[in-house]
C-alpha cells in the first residue's frame, strides 16, 4: 500500500492499481501540493461533511467518474449533484476492488455549510476509516477528539500506520492525540490536520518526540511512505 500526504487531512492511498484520495481538500489549502485538475483517482473517501474535508470531492468525482465512499447523509447529498456514490455507516464494512474499508466512529460534527445563503445541513455522523488492503491496515482518525473507544480500535485492528488529528481547538490536540497513539497500538503515527489555519498551528515534531521511539513520522506534503 503506498501512502501520500497532501497537506490538512488529505491522503492519497495507491493499493492494488487503484487510486484513492481521503478527505480531497485542496482548493482554499494552502499547504497542498496537489491541483484539483491534475487528481486521477477511482475513489474519494470522505470522514465527515464539513468543508475542510468535502473540499474538492464534486469536482473530481465528475472529472474522474470516480465513486465517493461516505457515511449515507452526506452519500445523499452528494448524489444530488449526479456523482456516483456509495453510502455506509459507523461500525460497517464493505469489499471494494481495491480492499476493505470500514467506518468507525469520531467525536465530531458533521455539516455542509453554505456562508452565501447562512444555511447548515447536518450530514449525520463523523466518522474515521480503516482500510485494509494488501494485509495492511491503514486508520485514518478524521476529525474528532480523544474517546477511550480508540483501545478497542486497536485491539481489534493490528493497525500498521495511524493518521491522527494534532492541531487542537476544532480536534485533538498534541496531548490527547499521544494518548490516541498508544491506545490505538499503531506501528506508525502520522501527524495531521494542522498549521492550515492560524487556530491550529503545531509543530508536529513536538508530537513525534512524545512518541516511542521510531513510531511517529512526519510526512512533509506530498511525502510518499510504503507499507
Ligand atoms: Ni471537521
Ligand atoms: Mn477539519
Amino acid at each position: 500500500m503506498k501512502l501520500s500526504f497532501h497537506g490538512h487531512s488529505v491522503v492519497k492511498i495507491e493499493t492494488g492499481g487503484k487510486n484513492i484520495i481521503i478527505d480531497p481538500f485542496i482548493s482554499g489549502n494552502k499547504n497542498t501540493d496537489l491541483k484539483v485538475e491534475d487528481v486521477r483517482v477511482d475513489y474519494i473517501l470522505l470522514t465527515h461533511g464539513h468543508n475542510d474535508h468535502v473540499g474538492d470531492t464534486v469536482e473530481i468525482a465528475k472529472k474522474n467518474n470516480a465513486t465517493v465512499i461516505a457515511t449515507a447523509e452526506l452519500a445523499s447529498w452528494l448524489s444530488w449533484q449526479g456523482i456516483n456514490v456509495h453510502p455506509m455507516h459507523i461500525g460497517g464494512s464493505y469489499q471494494f476492488d481495491f480492499g476493505i474499508v470500514k467506518f468507525t466512529q469520531a467525536f465530531h460534527g458533521s455539516s455542509v455549510t453554505n456562508d452565501k445563503t447562512q444555511t447548515i445541513i447536518y450530514t449525520g455522523m463523523p466518522a474515521g476509516l480503516l482500510v485494509k488492503a494488501e494485509d495492511k491496515i491503514m486508520y485514518h482518525a478524521g476529525d474528532t477528539g480523544l474517546f477511550s473507544d480508540m483501545k478497542m480500535i486497536g485491539e481489534l485492528n493490528e493497525i500498521d500506520i495511524a493518521f491522527l488529528p494534532i492541531g487542537d481547538n476544532f480536534t485533538m490536540g498534541i496531548e490527547d492525540a499521544v494518548i490516541a497513539a498508544k491506545w490505538l497500538n499503531a506501528k506508525q503515527v502520522v501527524p495531521i490536520h494542522y498549521n492550515t489555519f492560524p487556530v491550529i498551528q503545531q509543530n508536529p515534531h513536538t508530537f513525534i518526540e512524545q512518541l516511542p521511539k521510531d513510531i511517529g513520522k512526519v510526512l512533509e506534503i506530498g511525502d510518499v511512505i510504503e507499507i
